[in-house]
């Protein structure tokens, strides 16, 4: 990790020589399209330089219409932004990744994508529909490709200079090992839900160890309540360091060597959450401490995301 003492600038090397990633990231799983258009924007102009799509989210070109906006009217170049999108289950064939990698840059309006990732390591029945089921609402799994056929797919991007960095999200430890251990190209990030009631140690010791950034996505538990935000321990810090609950846990997560996610909605949360200080050395310690354990997302067994914008909502 590259320090600094300013954490709000903390960026982290990827394997293979592809760059920096900026540890603060803004999600844009958002189902509104408008309210996806404001909200980049905010995140630009309050600083966050690091940008997280997917196919599944259904605005990947409200977020491109944004982020070219907002770097004209902020004067920044596309170097100076990290963009990640990934590819989804039913996309999962080998033949299918680069034509669903070229759909996503055309809706985002770039050139290159600074890094893809195959959004879960579960193929769905490869086809249009992102959310295949039988007559009884069961999922419609692919066995005839395996994450190995897909990730190979993936290097090939990287071969061709078409994206920076591949990798993996929602993935365990367990299904990440034999890959990373049969990959060509290693994945230089994973993805996985990450905070306080789900610290991941294991999964993140593996990772420091292998050069791979562990980027947490719901660092404040998805704004849920009763949640993290109102955690016992995390109040009291925050009313100690003063600094609001949101900032504290998303300092834990960036000083603990983890890149991560956040998705304020309006211009106040976006300054807020990109303004984070060090904790002191107690502080982060204490939120170490917490021993309630709690996964907000069963998208690891299952392969479904937990969000699907309903139909005509979004783009
Ligand atoms: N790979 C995956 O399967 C996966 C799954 C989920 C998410 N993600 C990625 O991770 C990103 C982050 O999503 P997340 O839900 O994990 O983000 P998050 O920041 O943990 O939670 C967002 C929620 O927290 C609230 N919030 C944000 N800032 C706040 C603040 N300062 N004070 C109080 N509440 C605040 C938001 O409310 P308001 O909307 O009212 O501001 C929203 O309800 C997503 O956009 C997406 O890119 C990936």
């Amino acid at each position: 990790m590259i320090e600094s003492s300013d954490l709000r600038m903390t960026k982290i090397p990827l394997s293979h020589g592809a760059g920096h990633m900026p540890a603060l990231g803004f999600g844009t799983l958002i189902p509104d399209p408008a309210l996806t258009i404001a909200a980049t924007r905010d995140a630009l102009d309050a600083g966050f330089r690091h940008f997280d799509c997917a196919e599944r989210y259904r605005n990947e070109r409200e977020v491109g219409t944004a982020l070219q906006a907002g770097l004209a009217g902020v004067g920044i170049a596309r170097e100076d932004i990290f963009v990640t999108t990934k590819v989804l289950n039913n996309n999962h064939r080998p033949e299918r990744v680069e034509p669903a990698f070229k759909a996503s840059l055309e809706r985002l309006g770039l050139k290159y994508l600074d890094l893809y990732l195959i959004h879960t390591p579960f193929a769905f029945q490869p086809g249009d529909e992102q959310d295949p089921r039988d007559q009884n609402g069961n999922v419609l799994y692919d066995r005839d490709v395996t994450l190995l056929d897909t990730w190979k797919a993936m290097e090939s991007l990287v071969d061709h200079g078409k994206c920076g960095a591949i990798g993996l999200s929602d993935i365990t430890l367990d299904t990440l090992k034999p890959l990373y251990e049969s990959a060509r190209i290693k994945p230089a990030v994973v993805q996985v839900e990450s905070h306080p009631y789900l610290p991941e140690t294991e999964l993140l010791e593996f990772c420091k160890e292998k050069g791979i950034v562990l980027l947490a996505f719901a660092p404040l538990g998805h704004g849920m309540t009763p949640g993290l935000m109102a955690d016992p321990v995390v109040s009291a810090i925050a009313a100690r360091v003063g600094k609001t609950p949101a900032q504290v846990l998303l300092a834990w997560a960036v000083q603990r060597g983890t890149a991560l996610l956040t998705t304020p909605t309006t211009a106040a949360r976006a300054k807020e959450n990109f303004d984070i200080t060090r904790l002191p050395e107690d502080a982060f310690a204490e939120i170490n401490g917490i021993k309630i354990r709690q996964r907000l997302n069963p998208v690891v067994s299952t392969g479904i995301p937990g969000f699907i914008p309903a139909k005509g909502q979004s783009a």
